[in-house]
C-alpha cells in the first residue's frame, strides 16, 4: 500500500455499523428514546449563546438581530441536514469522525476527530469557566453572598487562582455521566425542561414591557450588521449535532437520531427568535453593551419587573443551562473517543465499558480531568472561537460526506434523506466557509496549529496502530 493508500483508506460503512455498541470489556446499553435524544441536542445547544451573546449582538444588527438568528439558523438547517441523512445511515458514536472515516479515508476522519475535540472539550470547559460567574451572581442576589474571586477565574483573570467553580460543575457532571447514560439523559431532561421554561418565563416578563417601537428602524446598521451578528450568534447553534454521539445507546437510532437533530434545531430556532424579539421590545437596541458577559436576560427580566426577583429566576435558568451543556457535551466527547478508540487511532483504554455500569468509565475520567485542569487554570475567552472553527470544519466535512456517500455507496439504506440534493449538502459546505472565512486572522492560526499537533499525535500513533492496518497486513 502506497502512503496515500494508507491515509485516504476507507472503513466500510456496514463494518462500522455492524462494531456498534461494543467495547472491550463490555457493551453500551440502548437506552435512549427519541424524547431523550431530542432533549439531549437541546441541553447541548441552549446556553450561553443565547443567555449572553445576544446582548453582544444586539449592538451590531440593532433590533433586526432577530434576522440574524435566522440566518444562523438556516446555516446551521444545511449541516443538520447532512448530520440527520449520515445519522440515519450509519448510527454509531464517532459523529462526523465515524462518517469521514465511511466516506473520505482516515486521515479525514482524524481530522474530523481533532477539530471535534475542540467542539466538545474545548468549549466545555469554555462553558463551565462561565459557570462559576453565573452561579456568583445567583448567589449575591439571593443571599448578598460572594465568592472569592481566587476560585471563579482562572490565573491571569482578575484576582483568579483557580477556578475551583469550573471544576465543580465538571466533577458533578462527571458523576452523573458515571451513573450511566440513561440517568445521565434524565437528569439532562429536567435540566432542559427548567432552562425552557425559564426562557419562556423570561418572554411573559419581558412582553410586559414591549414597546413596539423599539423595532424602528429596524436595521440600522444594514445587511453587513445583520452578517455579522449572524456569524457571532452561530455559536448559539452549535451543539444540536450532540445525538449524533448517541448512535449507540439509542433504542432505534435509525428513527430516532434523524429526528432528534432536526427536531432540537426546530426547537432552539423557535425560542431564539422568540426571545430576541421580547429582549428587544423591551429594552431599546443603543441600550445593550457589546462588552457585556454577564446575562443581559436577567438585568432585562429585573428591568422590566421592576424588581430583583425575576431576574434571580433567569439566572438560575442560565446555571441550570450550562451545567446541561456540560453534561451532554462531555458526554458526547467521550463516545466519539470511544469509536476512535475501537478503530485502534487512540490508546484502547477509551473503549474499556465497565461491565456493570455500561459505561466507559475510564474514558470518562480521563475526559473529567483533562477539562477541569483546561477551565481551572486557563482564561478561555479566546478559545471560544476557535472552538467554532472547529465546529465548522466538521460540518463541512459531514456535508462533503453525504455527497460521497450517495455517489460511492448509493445502496445503502437511509432512514432519512435530505432534501434538494445536491442543492443542500453543497450549500452546506459553502455556508460553512463562507462563517469561516468572517472569523479573525488570529483564530486560524490558533487552529492551524491545533492541527500541527494532530498530525503529529496521528503520525505517531494512529497512523501505526490503526485496525485497519491489522486487517490488511
Ligand atoms: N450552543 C452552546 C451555547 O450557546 C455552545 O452555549
Amino acid at each position: 500500500m502506497t502512503l496515500a493508500q494508507r491515509l485516504f483508506r476507507t472503513k466500510p460503512a456496514d463494518q462500522i455499523v455492524a462494531e456498534g455498541g461494543r467495547g472491550e470489556g463490555g457493551e453500551l446499553r440502548r437506552t435512549m428514546t427519541l424524547w431523550q435524544l431530542t432533549l439531549f441536542s437541546v441541553g447541548a445547544t441552549l446556553g450561553t449563546g443565547i443567555f449572553v451573546i445576544l446582548g453582544q449582538a444586539v449592538p451590531k444588527a440593532g433590533p433586526a438581530v432577530v434576522l440574524s438568528f435566522v440566518l444562523a439558523a438556516i446555516t446551521a438547517l444545511f449541516s443538520a441536514l447532512s448530520y440527520a441523512e449520515l445519522a440515519g445511515t450509519i448510527p454509531v458514536s464517532g459523529s462526523s469522525y465515524s462518517y469521514a472515516y465511511a466516506t473520505l479515508g482516515e486521515i479525514v476522519a482524524w481530522v474530523a476527530g481533532w477539530c471535534l475535540m475542540l467542539e466538545y472539550a474545548v468549549s466545555v470547559a469554555a462553558v463551565a469557566v462561565g459557570w462559576g460567574q453565573y452561579l456568583n451572581s445567583f448567589l449575591e442576589s439571593l443571599f448578598g453572598w460572594e465568592l472569592p474571586a481566587a476560585i471563579i477565574g482562572a490565573p491571569g483573570q482578575e484576582g483568579g487562582v483557580v477556578n475551583l467553580t469550573a471544576i465543580l460543575i465538571v466533577v458533578l457532571c462527571t458523576w452523573l455521566l458515571l451513573r450511566g447514560a440513561s440517568e445521565s439523559a434524565t437528569a439532562n431532561a429536567v435540566f432542559v425542561l427548567i432552562k425552557v421554561v425559564v426562557l419562556v418565563f423570561f418572554c411573559v416578563v419581558a412582553f410586559t414591557a414591549f414597546r413596539a417601537g423599539n423595532f424602528t428602524p429596524f436595521a440600522p446598521m444594514g445587511v453587513a450588521g445583520i452578517t455579522a451578528a449572524a456569524s457571532q450568534v452561530f455559536f448559539s447553534y452549535i451543539g444540536f449535532d450532540a445525538a449524533s454521539t448517541a448512535g449507540e445507546e439509542a433504542k432505534n437510532p435509525r428513527r430516532d437520531l434523524p429526528l432528534a437533530i432536526i427536531l432540537s434545531l426546530a426547537i432552539v430556532t423557535a425560542l431564539y427568535v422568540l426571545v430576541a424579539v421580547a429582549a428587544i421590545g423591551a429594552l431599546p437596541w443603543t441600550e445593550f453593551d457589546p462588552e457585556s458577559t454577564e446575562a443581559v436576560l436577567s438585568q432585562l427580566a429585573d428591568l422590566a419587573t421592576g424588581s430583583t426577583w425575576a431576574g434571580l429566576i433567569v439566572s438560575f435558568g442560565a446555571s441550570i443551562a450550562i451545567a446541561s451543556v456540560v453534561l451532554t457535551v462531555m458526554y458526547g466527547q467521550t463516545r466519539i473517543l470511544f469509536a476512535m478508540s475501537r478503530d485502534g487511532l487512540i490508546p484502547r483504554v477509551f473503549q474499556k465499558v465497565h461491565p456493570r455500569h455500561q459505561v466507559p468509565v475510564a474514558n470518562t475520567l480521563i475526559v473529567a480531568t483533562f477539562i477541569s485542569v483546561l477551565a481551572g487554570l486557563v482564561p478561555l475567552g479566546q478559545l471560544a472561537e476557535a472552538t467554532s472553527i472547529g465546529t465548522l470544519f466538521a460540518f463541512a466535512l459531514v456535508n462533503i460526506g453525504v455527497l460521497v456517500l450517495r455517489y460511492r455507496r448509493p445502496d445503502l439504506p437511509r432512514s432519512f434523506r435530505t432534501p434538494l440534493f445536491p442543492a443542500t449538502p453543497v450549500l452546506g459546505t459553502i455556508f460553512c466557509g463562507l462563517v469561516m472565512a468572517g472569523l479573525a486572522g488570529v483564530t486560524w492560526v490558533a487552529f492551524g496549529l491545533w492541527m500541527l499537533l494532530g498530525f503529529a499525535c496521528y503520525f505517531l500513533y494512529g497512523y501505526r496502530k490503526s485496525r485497519l492496518n491489522a486487517e490488511v497486513l
